[in-house]
């Protein structure tokens, strides 16, 4: 693992979005695996600058992201597949038919799960493959469990995870209860892992998950077990991983 503490978010934000950028600069027909969130916005802000002002070039590149909230379409502005429109694809010159995000919409959502877990192996590996990391551990939308899901899956969101989420919405009553989120599978068959992480409220989950036992009651800990993770977080994330001498 390497790991590295940053002065501040934009700092995180641009180390991260430089290590994408190398991606895509050494391997332009590379599968990106994308994040949602507040974290990832700086880096995929800095993706676009290196777009507009380096001419980064996206137009190989294939992208699956993580998580879909079940029941929002995506034109919702809370769903996933308009916050990566609004915060990356509709910037860069990526295909938009190389665009993948779990269909929330379809009738029966363990269906959707399904196909999009087909559609990952097909286009998979994940080259590289960026994560947020919730407050509880989660990555992707795995919440905390007695075992690891490997496939793509539906998901009862958390308390916590809805809680924390809520301020993207205007009551928790419309934060929606289930999720489509990619497994620990397709996550850890990446051969490249970024986890990012800043803020206070994420300093317990961040020192667990790098340093406490692996356990599918935090899920990001099974990172422990990738070949090549790298961690970008910012000094407040880190807090907990410094006062505990890691
Ligand atoms: C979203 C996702 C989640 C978030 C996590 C942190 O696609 O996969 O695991 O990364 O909930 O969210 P923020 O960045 O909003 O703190």
């Amino acid at each position: 693992m390497y790991l590295s503490i940053c002065r501040d978010y934009e700092e995180m934000s641009v180390r991260c979005a430089q290590l994408i950028a190398a991606q895509i600069r050494l391997e332009p027909a590379s599968v990106l695996g994308l994040a949602t969130g507040s974290t990832p916005v700086g880096c995929y802000k800095e993706l676009i600058r290196l777009y507009n002002e380096e001419g980064l070039d996206f137009s190989e590149i294939e992208t699956i992201n993580l998580d879909e909230y079940v029941g929002l379409s995506p034109e919702n502005d809370q769903s996933y597949r308009y916050f990566m429109n609004h915060n990356l694809f509709d910037h860069v010159n990526v295909d938009p038919q190389l665009t993948h995000v779990p269909d929330g919409l379809r009738d029966n959502p363990q269906e959707s799960a399904e196909a999009y877990e087909t559609q990952a192996e097909w286009i998979g590996p994940i080259d590289m493959q960026l994560l947020g990391l919730g407050p509880n551990g989660h990555i992707g939308f795995n919440e905390p469990d007695d075992h690891f899901s490997v496939a793509t899956h539906v998901v009862e969101l958390t308390e916590t995870t809805r809680e924390a989420n809520k301020r993207f919405f205007s009551s928790i009553d419309e934060v929606p209860t289930h999720a489509i989120t990619l497994g620990i599978g397709q996550i850890m068959k990446a051969r490249k892992v970024i986890l990012i992480a800043n803020g206070e409220a994420k300093a317990e989950a961040l020192v667990k998950a790098l340093f406490g036992p692996v356990t599918p009651e935090v899920p990001a800990s099974i990172l422990q077990l990738h070949p090549d993770l790298t961690v970008f977080c910012d000094e407040a994330a880190a807090s907990k991983i410094v006062e505990n001498g890691f």
